[in-house]
């Protein structure tokens, strides 16, 4: 079995009845949210979405999930979301479909955060995998030559036509290639208080229960803080 459907069937699972479920983005959270359009149709289970990004939320409302704004919600029960690495210590990277921001906002309002993942995305230390920060557009170059300056390596992201990609909320997103973050917690305060960084994607301290996709069948591993 494909991987991705094995975690997001499998995590699926745990959505209760009357729960608010954020609703991640990605080709992980595809399978989730396909699973959860199944139970709704078949179990009748009373659920209200919160999405992610414009993609989810196509999905979400064509499969008949109850979808609510996130400002129309007092909190959120449950998010389940991929993510692009997780260290051995349970941070992680998102943001590979350059969906952060808002999936960073839904799982700060969320109980219990799962992610799902196949087991490549599973490493010692975060740094491989790009890290994406969302910037706007105004002076997004100057931010780059900062980000230069500290030898976080940037890229601005171009899509298969060679145009800077845009984000749901119409900003940029430079990757940093970094190969190894010996320090998250520090490079986050760093690119928290840089003036024109929206978002970045390091996810760190906040996922409750990781779902990874092995061959012999899902993981599932609670998260101790
Ligand atoms: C979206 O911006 C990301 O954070 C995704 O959640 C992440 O990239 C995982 O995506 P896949 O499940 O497609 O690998």
């Amino acid at each position: 079995m494909n991987l991705k459907k094995m975690v997001g069937y499998k995590a699926a699972e745990f959505i209760e009845d009357g729960m608010t479920v954020g609703l991640g983005t990605g080709s992980t959270a595809f399978y989730m949210v396909e699973a959860l359009g199944r139970r709704v149709e078949e179990e009748g289970l009373k659920v209200t979405g919160v999405t992610t990004s414009h993609r989810t939320t196509k999905q979400a409302s064509e499969l008949g999930i109850p979808l609510k704004d996130i400002d129309e919600v007092d909190s959120i029960d449950l998010t389940i979301d991929g993510a692009d690495e997780i260290s051995e210590d349970f941070q992680g990277i998102k943001g590979g479909g350059a969906a952060h921001l808002f999936e960073k906002m839904v799982a700060d309002l969320s109980d219990e955060v799962i992610w799902i993942v196949d087991e490549s995305k599973m490493v010692k230390r975060l740094g491989a995998f790009p890290l994406p920060v969302e910037v706007v557009k105004f002076g997004h170059g100057q931010v780059k030559n900062l980000f230069e300056r500290k030898g976080l390596n940037p890229q601005i992201r171009l899509d298969q036509n060679g145009q800077k990609v845009e984000t749901d909320s119409g900003n940029y997103v430079i990757d940093l290639k970094l190969e190894i973050i010996e320090k998250p917690h520090e490079l986050a305060a760093f690119l928290d208080s840089v003036t024109g960084v929206v978002e970045h994607g390091l996810f760190l301290d906040c996922v409750s229960k990781v779902i990874v996709g092995k061959t012999g069948g899902p993981e599932v591993i609670e998260v101790m803080r």
